[in-house]
């Protein structure tokens, strides 16, 4: 009776396993095997807490004046996936901005994560991401210039753009991704 007992206990529990295994890979009879009014949690994600949502990415304005590689290492500190801001539309450039002037209403220029490929005059941003918009102003780029050459954003200035030696000194945006 006993290794009866014992035989219908691990027949049920070898079943049980069948079925969770199932479960997990296939997915598919989930509500049938296992009926839940248990919805997936699909929540939206939130920026940490200082910084603004600007579509897929969470920035935030820091007022410490940093080299443009100080301001990039303490971006990747301040959030993980973090970087210097990266600009794709008028509308973010301007968005841009706005965090700047609450940040300082005196609206500083600003690191942006945008630098000059050395020996081209080709752009990239630090975070990796196409280079398919910008907001230069009047100045024409010097090509002739080899040093490395980073773009600020003149916060002041329309959010025109300029290109300075990346050893100045400014206050900086950073960005890190909502999702991932
Ligand atoms: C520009 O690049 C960004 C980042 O890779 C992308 O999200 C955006 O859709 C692109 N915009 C255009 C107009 O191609």
């Amino acid at each position: 009776m006993g290794l009866l007992m014992q035989i219908v206990i691990l027949s049920l529990l070898g079943i049980l396993s069948v079925l969770w295994y199932f479960r997990r890979t296939a997915g598919l009879s989930q509500e049938w095997l296992f009926p839940s009014n248990s919805v997936p949690c699909d929540c939206p994600r939130r920026c940490a807490g200082g910084w603004q949502q600007m579509g897929s990415k969470c920035i935030k304005y820091f007022g410490v004046h940093r080299t443009f590689y100080a301001a990039e290492r303490a971006c990747r500190h301040a959030a993980r996936k973090g970087h210097l801001i990266s600009i794709h539309s008028s509308g973010q450039n301007h968005v841009v901005q706005a965090v700047v002037a609450r940040g300082n209403c005196h609206r500083p220029s600003i690191w942006t994560g945008g630098q000059r490929i050395r020996g081209s005059r080709r752009f990239y941003w630090m975070d990796g991401s196409s280079w398919n918009y910008s907001s230069w102003g009047c100045e024409a780029l010097d090509e002739s210039c080899r040093r490395r050459i980073c773009v600020q954003m003149n916060s002041r200035n329309g959010a025109r753009w300029s290109q300075v030696s990346c050893r100045a000194r400014r206050p900086y945006v950073c960005q890190y991704p909502l999702h991932g």
